[in-house]
């Protein structure tokens, strides 16, 4: 059974074709970070005309390299929220129109559940229950699965989120958009002990984050660099803001894990591509004998097989969208 999946929660064009809800026949992403960078974010209403201009020929190109016809598709599959109101209404309107002429089921993503389902994709040894840290552009959650598959929201940032926290400190450092990659990669020629950077809400008890003051401390640490007539090294900026950043979530999300007692913990979204994130997660957790999973990276950040693979656990029992249904941005993960 074939399933169109489409997504246009934010910057990424992209749609794929997916299988049985496993295998991948096509997985195309039209990247707009070039019509962004320049405002060093993401534009709304950019992002909106982009993805009408490209989503088409990003659908025809899935569905070409998945060696498969419109009448082949089972469903389609949307992510109707959260993210931008008008990038999602387009993947909508398309995904309507398609499901009505085609007169195949229509079913409704939520973007959190795919990122976190993504893992399952390339790992199906994986078995909740698990710990899940979720990090993207717009979220830091870390949820509980039952072995239910059901979800439980443990925390979430009370400010910024992980993957907008790099972008803001990227864009005052003048390294570009998105800001993840670009700090991912000049950390690793960086010092991360050469400054200490505020780990927030560290050693409090709950499991949510909150990185707006260590936006600020990186800003005064450059203000008062310059003040002094010194040039920071912003290989060492990157990797004390980086360390800074991931010693939180690894450090919450393996206390997660073995106060809730399970062996296994899944990473999901944009900044989980992060090199540093994923290997402090593996060293601390192993400690705990604690497995660590995550997705390959152009699986963490936004992408069309998420969808579809998700959308087959629901094309059973749906529910299925009808053709009044809307986008919802502030949905959030059950
Ligand atoms: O999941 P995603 O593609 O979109 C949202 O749902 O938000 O995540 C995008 C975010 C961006 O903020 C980007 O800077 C960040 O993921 N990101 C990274 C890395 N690659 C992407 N952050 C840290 N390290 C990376 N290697
Ligand atoms: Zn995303």
């Amino acid at each position: 059974m074939k399933i169109l999946g489409i997504e246009t929660s934010c910057d990424e064009t992209a749609a794929a074709v997916v299988e049985d809800g496993t295998k991948i026949l096509s997985n195309v992403i039209a990247s707009q970070t070039e019509f962004h960078e320049k405002y060093g974010g993401v534009v709304p209403e950019i992002a909106s005309r982009k993805h009408l201009e490209l989503l088409d020929s990003v659908i025809d190109e899935a569905l070409n390299k998945a060696d498969t016809r419109l009448e082949d598709l089972s469903a389609v599959a949307v992510t109707i929220g959260p993210g931008l109101v008008g990038a999602l209404l387009i993947g909508l309107a398309s995904a309507k129109a398609l499901s009505y002429v085609l007169e195949i089921p229509l079913i409704g993503i939520n973007h959190l559940e795919a990122h976190l389902n993504a893992g399952f994709l390339e790992h199906p040894q994986v078995r909740p229950p698990l710990v899940s840290l979720i990090v993207s552009g717009g979220h830091t959650i870390l949820a509980l699965m039952d072995k239910d598959m059901k979800t439980e929201v443990l925390g979430s940032t009370l400010d910024d989120a992980a993957g907008e926290a790099f972008d803001k400190i990227a864009r005052y450092l003048e390294l570009g958009y998105p800001g993840g990659p670009v700090i991912d990669t000049l950390a690793k020629e960086g010092d991360e002990k050469a400054i200490a950077f505020p780990r927030a809400m560290m050693d409090k008890k709950t499991y949510d984050f909150s990185l707006s003051g260590l936006k600020t401390a990186v800003i005064n640490y450059m203000k008062n660099a310059k003040k002094e007539g010194r040039e920071p090294d912003v290989k060492d900026v990157a990797a004390a803001f980086q360390a800074a950043i991931v010693d939180v979530q690894v450090a919450k999300t393996v206390k997660a894990a073995c106060e809730k007692g399970v062996k296994t913990i899944l990473l999901a979204g944009g900044v989980a591509a992060n090199s540093s994130l994923k290997k402090k997660m593996a060293e601390k957790a192993s400690e705990y004998i604690i497995d660590v999973f995550y997705p390959s990276s152009e699986l963490c950040t936004d992408n069309g097989a998420m969808i579809a693979a998700l959308a087959f656990k629901y094309y059973d029992k749906g529910p299925y969208l009808d053709l009044n249904a809307n986008v919802n941005e502030n949905l959030f993960l059950a």
